[in-house]
C-alpha cells in the first residue's frame, strides 16, 4: 500500500525541483520526522527553516484548534480581531526604530512581492539593487531578485535589477587586509557601476541579514551599515528579507537587532509560521500613509486571514515563554563547537560560519585551493539521510558545497550529539568511498 503511494506520486505530482526523497512521509513531532515506513530522522533543516519551536509544537496545534472553533477565514476586507492582536504584538515587542504597520499574508515569495510593490510606490521608481547569492522567493518580481534561484527557461525577468557583490570572507570577489574592508570595497564597486547604469529611478535595496541559500554569508556590521547609507543617499528603501532570521533563529530577535540596522521595510515569513503559511511585511506609518495615499494595493484571497495569524501569534508566544533566542545562542554555540572539532579532524571542512543555529559548513577538496567538494558533499548528505539524519546542502558552481545546517530552536545537546556523529561517521565513509574509487 506505502509503496503504491510513492508510484502514485512518481505518476500525478509535478516535480517542483529540490532535493526529492525516495520514500514519502508521515508525521513530524520536535526535531524528528517520520517517513512511511517507520523510519524517523533527526530533522536538522526545521523543514525548510520554518519550525523554529519544532515541529507540531502543541501551541501550533491549539491554535489551529482554536482558530476552527471561530473562523480560518473571511473576506479580505473583514479584519479579524487577531490580525490586529498579531500586529500590535509585532510592532510592540519585535521589530525595530518605527517599524509599527504591518500587513499578513502567506508565503516568503508574496512578502518580498508586497515589499517590492510598496517601495516601487513610496520613490516612484523601479530600480532594484540585490545581492549575489540572494533568495527572495520564486514569484515573479521576487525571483527576479532571486540570483540563487535557476532563472534560465521563464522568460524575460522583471527589468531594472542590479546585482551587488555578496560579501563572502571565505571567497572573496575583491581580497583586502580585513573582511570589512573587502565587503566595503566590493559594495564601493558595485554601487560606482550601478550609479552609471541607473536611470535615476532608483526604488530599493533588499538584502537578507544572512545571505542564507547564497552559502549561508554573514555580511560584516559596517557593510549593512553602508548599505543603509547607500539606500538614503540615493532616496531608495531599505527591506531586510528576515524569511529565516526574524524571531531568534540567529539569537537576536531579528537580525535588524543583529546589525543595529533599522530598514525602512522587513519581510518575514517562515519562521513566523512555524510551519504553517504566515508572513507579514512591516513598514513605517509615513511610507504606509504615502502608499495609501496613492492607492497601494495586495488584497489576496488570503490577506489577513484569522487562521494565519491564531498561529503567528501562538509562535511568538512560545518564543517569549521558551526563551528560545538566547536558547539559540547557546545551542548554536555548542553545535559550533562540536562541528569544530570535527573540522579539526577533516581537512574537507574549510569554513564554519553562521550566527546562532543558523550555520554553514563550507566542504573543500583541501583547505589551500578551496576546490569545491561537490561530490564529497552530494554521497555524504545522501548517507546522513541513509543513517536518519536529514541536512540540507546548498551547491552552486562559483563556491563550494555549504550544508546549512539549522535545527529547530528547541533541539537538545543529546540530538546534536546524535547528528554529529552520524555526520562524523557519514563524511569518514564518503571520503573513503571516493578515494577508493579514484584508485580503482
Ligand atoms: C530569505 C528568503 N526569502 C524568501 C523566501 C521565499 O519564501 P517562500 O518559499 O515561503 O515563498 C525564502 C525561501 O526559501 C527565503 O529563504
Amino acid at each position: 500500500m506505502k509503496e503504491d503511494l510513492y508510484n502514485l506520486a512518481q505518476e500525478h505530482l509535478v516535480r517542483y525541483g529540490g532535493d526529492v526523497f525516495p520514500t514519502l512521509f508521515t508525521s513530524a513531532k520536535g526535531t524528528i520526522v517520520k517517513d512511511s515506513q517507520g523510519r524517523e530522522y533527526l530533522d536538522f533543516t526545521s523543514g525548510q527553516m520554518c519550525a523554529t519551536i519544532g515541529h507540531n509544537h502543541p501551541a501550533i496545534v491549539d491554535a489551529v484548534h482554536r482558530a476552527g472553533e471561530k473562523a480560518f477565514h473571511f473576506f479580505s476586507g473583514m479584519i479579524p480581531e487577531v490580525v490586529a492582536e498579531l500586529a500590535q504584538t509585532l510592532a510592540r515587542d519585535w521589530l525595530p526604530g518605527d517599524l509599527k504597520r504591518s500587513i499578513f499574508i502567506n508565503t516568503g515569495s508574496e512578502a518580498s512581492e508586497v515589499a517590492l510593490r510598496m517601495a516601487k510606490m513610496y520613490t516612484g521608481g523601479f530600480e532594484i539593487l540585490a545581492l549575489g547569492g540572494s533568495w527572495h522567493g520564486i514569484t515573479g518580481g521576487a525571483s527576479a531578485v532571486s540570483m540563487a534561484s535557476d532563472r534560465k527557461g521563464y522568460g524575460v525577468p522583471v527589468s531594472g535589477i542590479y546585482v551587488i557583490p555578496e560579501p563572502n570572507a571565505y571567497r572573496p570577489y575583491i581580497d583586502k587586509a580585513t573582511e570589512e574592508e573587502a565587503a566595503l570595497a566590493n559594495l564601493d564597486l558595485a554601487l560606482k557601476m550601478f550609479d552609471m547604469q541607473s536611470t535615476g529611478r532608483g526604488a530599493a535595496i533588499i538584502v537578507e541579514p544572512v545571505v542564507s541559500a547564497g552559502g549561508v554569508l554573514v555580511p560584516p556590521k559596517a557593510f549593512m551599515q553602508a548599505l543603509r547609507k547607500a539606500a538614503d543617499d540615493r532616496g531608495m528603501l531599505l527591506i531586510f528579507d528576515e524569511a529565516q532570521t526574524a524571531f531568534g533563529r540567529i539569537g537576536t530577535r531579528t537580525g535588524a537587532e543583529y546589525f543595529g540596522v533599522v530598514p525602512d521595510i522587513m519581510t518575514m515569513s517562515k519562521t513566523l509560521g512555524g510551519g504553517l503559511p504566515v508572513a507579514a511585511v512591516s513598514t513605517t506609518a509615513k511610507i504606509e500613509d504615502d502608499i495609501h495615499s496613492k492607492k497601494f494595493a495586495f488584497y489576496t484571497s488570503h490577506v489577513s486571514d484569522p487562521l494565519a495569524a491564531e498561529v503567528g501569534l501562538a509562535v511568538l508566544n512560545v518564543i517569549q515563554r521558551e526563551s528560545l533566542v538566547a536558547r539559540a545562542n547557546v545551542m548554536g554555540t555548542y553545535l559550533r563547537g562540536r562541528l569544530e572539532e570535527l573540522q579539526q579532524r577533516y581537512e574537507a571542512i574549510g569554513d564554519i560560519r553562521g550566527l546562532g543555529l543558523l550555520l554553514g559548513v563550507e566542504l573543500v577538496t583541501d583547505r589551500t585551493s578551496r576546490t569545491p567538494a561537490h561530490q564529497l558533499g552530494a554521497l555524504t548528505t545522501q548517507k546522513c539521510f541513509e543513517r536518519g539524519l536529514s541536512m540540507n546542502i546548498r551547491r552552486r558552481p562559483e563556491r563550494g558545497s555549504v550544508w546549512r545546517i539549522a535545527p529547530p530552536l528547541t533541539v537538545s545537546t543529546e540530538e546534536i550529539d546524535r547528528a554529529v556523529d552520524i555526520l562524523d561517521r557519514s563524511l569518514r565513509d564518503s571520503l573513503d568511498e571516493l578515494a577508493a574509487s579514484k584508485a580503482a
